[in-house]
């Protein structure tokens, strides 16, 4: 069991005697402050995230959601004692199945999920859409109007490049941050890395924010086939700061023995805030790609192909190759925008744009496209194919040309 684990408590309103009564008043008796959001996605659970003013017993109310739009049979989750920062996890879940839910609050905040699809389910024929954006910056007004875009995308899972607020030690900047984000968050289960931002404050708020208590910021998820690598390109115990990028001996062995448990046929995925590769026009100290990455993903690409890199830490929009390696810069998400050099050393694309990535993943097809804030397509490319058809008709109609081919 997680020491996650530990802290919440699963029930349904039959057993364990719960309260449904005792809770709602105590839950009620503090306003929510940030949230809710969804982290630790599954196919068979989810974890509801939220704070609140002063400490309370957190309790979220479930339903699953059929084919034909019926809700199913209430549940409920609680927390054990009261808390401010809340987690509750829902457990037991339907895979790839649609939950609404809402807390026991007042007012009573509300959202929505799809799990994971079953991994052992047919591959070829269980498609979902993942959200990639990040570098939001507490530039609220561009900020706002990436996420208004991006949220619309419907993606199962959203992952984030860092680089959330300019300064971490600021809390009106989280609460702002957290306010734009409310319809994306409240609806899609979010994975961010650390971006030099979020370690302003020695990264205090992010840890408590979106860690996993007593674990390092990097780590793995499963989601359907797809096996993303969270790695922490600004790690502290590297001797990182928020102005130059470091990554320990431990985190590429981690890695490179992580990626040594990714079935063969599973897309391998990473997302980090400073990449591998990218080429702002006017370099400057602590920009441009982190050897420290590098070494890393050639370690792990001894063991299992990398599919593509998914970065940030440039405000702009960056696709290249190198080496064989597909690397993505995604830092358009509403900081101030910057200059790419289109130029650079195995650019495919370069635009200085707000802008976000879809991918849809469809058995051993994975494609994806590069989206404005009106939702206008600026880049599309495929990063896996196979012969095997994806028989996901929603996926068919979004097939991209090739990687190489640049299409837009
Ligand atoms: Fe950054």
């Amino acid at each position: 069991m997680s020491r996650s684990r530990l802290l919440l408590a699963v029930c349904t309103v039959a057993s364990f005697g719960c309260s449904p009564a005792r809770v709602a008043t105590e839950g009620a008796s503090q306003p929510v402050v940030l949230g809710p959001w969804l982290m630790f996605p599954g196919a068979r659970e989810m974890t509801v995230a939220w704070t609140t003013a002063g400490p309370s017993l957190g309790r979220v109310e479930f339903t699953l959601v059929g084919p034909d739009g019926r809700p199913g049979s209430q549940q409920s989750a609680q927390e054990f004692a009261p808390v401010v920062d809340h987690r509750v996890r829902l457990e037991q879940l339907t895979p790839g199945a649609r939950y609404e839910f809402h807390l026991a609050s007042n007012p009573a905040a509300r959202g929505s999920f799809t799990t994971a699809p079953d991994p052992a389910a047919t591959a070829s024929s269980r498609a979902f859409t993942v959200l990639v954006y990040g570098d939001n910056r507490t530039n609220g007004g561009d900020h706002a109007l990436v996420v208004r875009a991006a949220a619309a995308q419907g993606a199962a899972l959203a992952l984030h490049t860092g680089d959330m607020v300019v300064n971490a030690k600021d809390q009106r900047a989280w609460e702002r941050w957290f306010d734009v984000e409310r319809d994306l968050l409240s609806t899609t289960p979010f994975v961010p890395t650390v971006g030099n931002h979020e370690i302003t404050d020695k990264g205090v708020t992010y840890s408590r924010h979106f860690k996993e208590p007593g674990r390092p910021a990097y780590h793995a998820l499963d989601y359907g086939n797809v096996h993303v690598q969270v790695l922490d390109s600004f790690e502290m115990q590297a001797g990182a700061d928020a102005h130059t990028g470091g990554v320990s001996d431990a985190q590429k062995a981690w890695a490179e023995a992580d990626a040594k448990s990714v079935p063969a046929d599973h897309h391998l995925w990473m997302l980090v805030h400073q990449g591998p590769q990218t080429h702002p026009l006017q370099m400057r100290q602590s920009h441009g790609g982190l050897p420290g990455v590098r070494e890393l993903i050639s370690m792990v690409q001894k063991v299992h192909p990398v599919e593509a890199v998914f970065a940030g830490h440039e405000h702009f929009y960056e696709r290249g190759e190198v080496d064989g390696l597909h690397y993505f810069v995604l830092g358009g998400g509403g900081a101030p925008l910057e200059d790419p050099d289109p130029a650079g050393a195995g650019v495919k694309l370069a635009l200085k744009q707000l802008s976000f990535a879809t991918l849809s993943v469809c058995g051993c097809h994975v494609t994806g496209r590069t989206l404005d804030i009106l939702g206008r397509v600026v880049d599309s490319y495929t990063l896996s194919d196979c012969d095997t058809p994806c028989t996901d008709v929603t996926v068919q109609a979004a097939t991209a040309p090739t990687f190489d081919g640049g299409v837009r």
